[in-house]
């Protein structure tokens, strides 16, 4: 078969960009977030890896909630920047209109085409990072990011990471339906 190793350090392909927001002794925080993923279905729950050095974790466990927002391929700087300075450092806020939901402690990002509001249901405690499960309490977008009354990814153009050659991506061409394709292949 002719099969190589590529070594243990290997990564999601690709991994969807997002921004967790944060509120920090009452300002809000925004650092880039590579590893998230959804949990749970009903109720739906979100979980994301989160280093445990990092400023955004006093955040969550403060309040307990925290925001995951999606930037567009125009936001690629400002994305970038949150997750090379950290929020001890630096006011990461002025570079994004910030609002809130109904939590109240979850800041959003107003530029980002969808952002979710999260309370935090349960922390696991791995050797490095926290991996935090958030419910979505809400989800906010605008019309000119959907069709029909879905999310549109093509509108949204979000932004994808793929690691350890630490490049961003745009997504690519629509490939097929899922739970539909493979039906070809079900015997009568
Ligand atoms: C593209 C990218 C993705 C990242 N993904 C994660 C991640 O999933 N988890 C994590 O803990 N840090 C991740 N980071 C690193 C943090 O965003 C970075 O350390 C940030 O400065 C932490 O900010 P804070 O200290 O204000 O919380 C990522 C950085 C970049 C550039």
């Amino acid at each position: 078969m002719g099969k190589i190793s590529a070594g243990r350090n290997v990564f999601m392909y690709p991994m969807p960009v997002t921004l967790l927001g944060t509120l920090v002794d009452g300002k809000p925080d925004f650092m880039t977030l590579g590893w998230v993923t959804r949990v749970n279905a009903n109720p739906p729950t979100i979980g994301c890896g989160v280093g445990r050095h990092h400023h955004s974790v006093r955040g969550i466990e403060e309040n307990r909630t925290f925001s995951i927002n999606f930037p567009s391929a125009d936001l690629l700087a400002e994305t970038d920047y949150c997750g090379l300075v950290s929020g001890k450092d630096k006011d990461k806020a002025p570079l994004f209109e910030v609002y809130y939901g109904e939590l109240e402690t979850a800041p959003m990002i107003a530029e980002c085409p969808l952002s979710l509001e999260c309370r935090l249901e349960l922390t696991i405690e791995n050797p490095t990072n926290n991996f935090y499960i958030g419910e979505i309490i809400a989800s906010f977008t605008e019309e000119q990011y959907l069709t029909g009354d879905m999310p549109d990814i093509k509108k949204i153009n979000p932004l994808l990471l793929t690691m350890p050659d630490n490049r961003y991506w745009t997504v690519g061409n629509f490939a097929g339906d899922a739970w539909s394709t493979g039906k070809t292949l079900k015997k009568k």
